[in-house]
């Protein structure tokens, strides 16, 4: 089986990914890591030197081989990978499809710790974060919503719940 997780910045992708991983023996990948191995560089250097429209195309190549090269896995996604090209029927194709539907005062604590990596939040003051957070989630809800499984308020649901809801999607 393969599980995608998907979710804005900060819903807590990689988290949940190498718990639910590990819990279901399964490898587990996460695709801006493979990105930054295969690129030899880090994500802020490749939109810096190269753009987002490289980046977004290298997401799509590195998101399908790892599918091609993986029948059984856990994938934490970056927070647009289901928003662009057909990565989000991709996904749904191959495998489960997990939204984590943070809420946003969540998402606004842990970027406002956590933003230095993420190219996206660079120029955006503290103050403006969670308008900018709310606009984007908005304009991304479109495709976040298409998961096959939606799981709201991941921070107050246990690991158990969380693996037989996406078991029995
Ligand atoms: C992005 C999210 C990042 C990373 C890149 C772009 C986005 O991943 O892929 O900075 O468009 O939301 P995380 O969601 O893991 O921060």
């Amino acid at each position: 089986m393969r599980i995608f997780l998907i979710g804005f910045m900060g819903s807590g992708k990689t988290h949940w990914g190498k718990q639910v991983a590990q819990r279901l023996s399964l490898p587990f990948y996460d695709l801006d890591e493979v990105i930054v191995e295969e690129e030899k560089r880090g994500i802020p250097d490749i939109f810096g030197e190269s753009g987002e429209e490289y980046f977004r195309s290298r997401e799509k190549e590195v998101l399908e081989k790892i599918v091609d090269e993986n029948t059984n896995m856990v994938l934490s996604c970056g927070g647009g990978t289901p928003c662009f090209f057909n990565n989000i029927e991709f996904m749904k194709k191959y495998g489960t499809v997990v939204w984590l539907n943070t809420q946003v005062d969540v998402l606004l604590h842990r970027l406002l710790k956590e933003r230095v990596q993420r190219p996206l939040l660079k120029d955006i003051r503290d103050e403006d974060l969670k308008h900018y957070i709310i606009r984007k989630l908005n304009e991304r809800r479109m495709y976040y919503e298409q998961a096959d499984v939606i799981i709201s308020k991941e921070d107050a649901i246990s690991m158990n719940d969380f693996i037989q809801t996406v078991l029995h999607a």
